[in-house]
């Protein structure tokens, strides 16, 4: 990719932008999509638009896979792919005002070339460039360390991720810890910034795990689903990012 500082810049300065436009809204209407807990806000709507927009003005004739504009079984263009997430941990969002963010991740001919989780409340930007790392509002990180299971802290969705018994009571009982933010890409992002081991999802949309396949190819993490299979952006699945030994330690190990 040729313009991979000028594409970078270009969707920090959108991505900026965010707390201005969830701070236009007044009363926000919820509802709820697949079931009672699966929540969606005029805000979550609001920002997807905003993006796509912004996005087709600066780089006119590429793909846009949003969430909420997502139509579940249609083949998505890779050559120029944008996968936006506007609002992640919309559950957050409507409790809390908080531990929410936009993850946006662009794939140049199926390839990841930039991830971005942005942590609006905080005005936190971790950015993931092809070639050059991990960087948090700009400023260069180390690679995680490789933290073995007994040693790392790891998050999941709790609740989810019971029905998936052997692994989750694999993993509770030999961590150091269990912790989760209720945001995919805020827990993803701890796995890339070393300060959990590993992040599990039963069940996830494309624009949540995104930015894990730059995260795994950057940063030597591990990214598959819960059963080793590699990950594609072709619809729903299960994932796990992690470090390459928590990941042996819980579905290697005998
Ligand atoms: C959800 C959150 C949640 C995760 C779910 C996601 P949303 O995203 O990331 O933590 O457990 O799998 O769907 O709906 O808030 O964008
Ligand atoms: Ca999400
Ligand atoms: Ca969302």
């Amino acid at each position: 990719m040729n313009n991979i500082y000028k594409y970078d810049k270009i969707i920090e300065s959108i991505l900026r932008k965010i707390p201005e436009i969830i701070a236009k809204y007044g009363d926000i209407s919820i509802e709820t999509k697949s079931n009672e807990r699966d929540l969606v806000t005029t805000v979550d709507k609001g920002v997807e638009e905003y993006i796509s927009s912004e996005l087709l003005k600066h780089f006119p004739g590429s793909e846009i896979l949003g969430e909420e504009t997502y139509e579940e079984g249609r083949s998505y263009d890779k050559s120029k792919l944008f996968v936006i997430d506007p609002i992640d941990g919309t559950t957050n969002f409507v409790k809390q005002r908080d531990d929410f963010c936009t993850i946006l991740s662009y794939f140049e001919d199926g390839k990841p070339q930039l991830a971005y989780v942005y942590e609006v409340n905080r005005d936190l930007l971790y950015s993931i460039i092809r070639g050059e790392g991990i960087f948090i509002n700009g400023k260069k990180i180390e690679k995680p360390e490789d933290k073995t299971l007994k040693e790392a802290l790891i998050t999941m969705d709790l609740r989810r991720m019971i029905d998936k018994k052997d692994i989750f009571e694999k993993s509770v009982r030999d961590s150091f810890g269990t912790r989760g933010v209720g945001s995919a890409g805020l827990d993803s992002i701890k796995v890339a910034i070393g300060k959990t081991g590993a992040y599990m999802n039963p069940k996830a949309g494309p624009w949540d795990f995104s930015p894990c396949f730059l995260m795994a190819e950057e940063l030597g993490l591990h990214f598959s689903d819960l059963e080793g299979k590699e990950m594609t952006l072709d619809g729903y699945s299960s994932f796990i990012i992690s470090t390459k030994s928590v990941y042996r330690d819980i579905f290697e190990d005998e």
